[in-house]
């Protein structure tokens, strides 16, 4: 399987300290904050990894990372020149990914749990991963049935209709690239992942697992310290880079 970390992204909410800086390079305790989602992959058994950045930013990642060879990895560099949703990130991606399965990681999503099991035992289809949060508007929400069935994802719904947030963490075949091709903008502009999410939905080929350990978008402030605490007293004996 293959492992793409979208690192790009304009940060606006934690302006100004990402104003001549990427979010996932600000630190997060002792660490810049891409090590963690690299680790979950690095952990995972990934060994091919891409990083999706800004044009602004691409060069202070291959800095920072190099070849992976430090890591035993292997990275590839893509620009995405615009922000122009997740679901890009598969279209750009297309020639890394050859229509195998991969694994996607937002460059700002810090996980305490281990994924080994989820990738080995992935058959297809589309996995994602799903936590009980005290604010899923923030999220694309998953809604499930009296018997625990998937019935509905919905990116930052305006009405509350479940708890359990969508974890920035994806796994799908390869046939993703082309489901995401025949996606069109979102009214905010953009490729949605709620789009392919349905997609698999609909075909009845996703599945939901929920994420036992902490997990923490670490893209506002009062989330970024809550991150920093958790890397401190909880992560720093699981982390490997
Ligand atoms: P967001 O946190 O939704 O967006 P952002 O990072 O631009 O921040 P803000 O809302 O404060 O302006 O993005 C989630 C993650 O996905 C983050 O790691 C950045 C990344 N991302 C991209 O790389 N490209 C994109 O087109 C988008 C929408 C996000």
């Amino acid at each position: 399987m293959r492992g793409i970390i979208l690192s790009g992204g304009l940060a606006t909410r934690l302006r100004p300290c990402t104003k001549v800086t990427s979010k996932q390079l600000l630190p997060v305790y002792n660490r810049p904050m891409i090590y963690y989602p690299l680790n979950t992959l690095i952990k995972a058994g990934i060994k091919e990894i891409l990083i999706i950045a800004s044009p602004e930013r691409a060069g202070d990642y291959l800095n920072l990372l190099g070849s992976g060879k430090e890591f035993g990895v292997k990275f590839t560099y893509e620009i995405q020149d615009k922000p122009g949703g997740l679901s890009q990130a598969y279209i750009i991606g297309e020639n890394f990914i050859d229509k195998e399965d991969v694994i996607m990681i937002l460059g700002d999503n810090i996980f305490e749990d281990d994924f080994a099991n989820a990738i080995k035992n992935f058959k297809g289809g589309c996995r994602v991963f799903a936590k009980k949060v005290p604010d899923p508007e923030r999220f694309g929400v998953v809604k499930f049935d009296e018997n625990k069935k998937v019935v509905q994802i919905v990116e930052k719904p305006k009405e509350w209709i479940s708890d359990f947030a969508l974890t920035g963490l994806y796994i799908t075949d390869g046939r993703v690239v082309e489901i995401a091709k025949s996606l069109k903008p979102s009214g905010r502009g953009e490729l949605e992942i709620t789009d392919i999410h349905n997609w698999y939905l609909q075909r009845n080929e996703l599945d939901v697992e929920i994420v036992d350990g902490e997990w923490i978008d670490a893209g506002t402030f009062d989330s970024l310290l809550r991150a920093q605490i958790l890397a401190k007293e909880k992560l720093q004996d699981k982390l490997i880079i």
